[in-house]
């Protein structure tokens, strides 16, 4: 396109080819701009999905694990105990601030090392300051072996029985 000055001025062949650079530099910047618009609409688009693994535990065959024996899964997060009433899944984060409560040695329970606190075996609070017991992770048998799963929680407190 023409300007009036162009056509009283001809522009000389610097101005043009300094012209068809700027010209170049904004349809350039017009197309990385609409690039970048491009990519985020899609982005946009697409479901944002996160699968999480499965953190189910196969422990092993029920009758192997003695009663008194506790067995920590889940890189630590999780105690398995065998008690004369049967399993149970503590995690052993701590239900004051969440530190990670270890075996008591003479209790039986667990103790935690940062406040002081202490829990049953059972996980119930045997001394403050956490006041609620220490949560459970749902148990199962499937094809004879017992799972524990380290990414749920249950509010069923009774330990569990192998069904016959
Ligand atoms: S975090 Fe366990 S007692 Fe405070």
């Amino acid at each position: 396109m023409a300007l009036v000055d162009d056509l009283e001025h001809p522009p000389t062949s610097q101005e043009s080819a300094r012209r068809r650079f700027l010209a170049a530099v904004g349809g350039g910047a017009l197309g990385v701009g609409a690039l970048g618009a491009a990519i985020t609409t899609l982005r946009f688009i697409e479901p944002s999905v996160v699968y999480e693994e499965d953190k189910r535990i196969a422990v092993g065959r029920p009758e192997e694990i003695a009663v008194g024996t506790v067995l920590v899964l889940a890189s630590g997060k999780v105690y398995l105990l065998r008690t004369e009433a049967g399993f149970i899944a503590l995690s052993t984060v701590c239900t004051h601030l969440g530190c990670i409560v270890r075996p008591e040695a003479g209790s039986g329970g667990f103790a935690c090392p940062c406040h002081g606190s202490r829990f049953r075996a059972e996980g119930t609070v045997r001394l403050g300051p956490a006041v609620r017991e220490l949560r459970r992770h749902p148990i199962s048998v499937e094809d004879g072996l017992l799972i524990v799963d380290a990414g749920a929680f249950t509010e069923d407190r009774a330990a569990f029985t192998v069904p016959a």
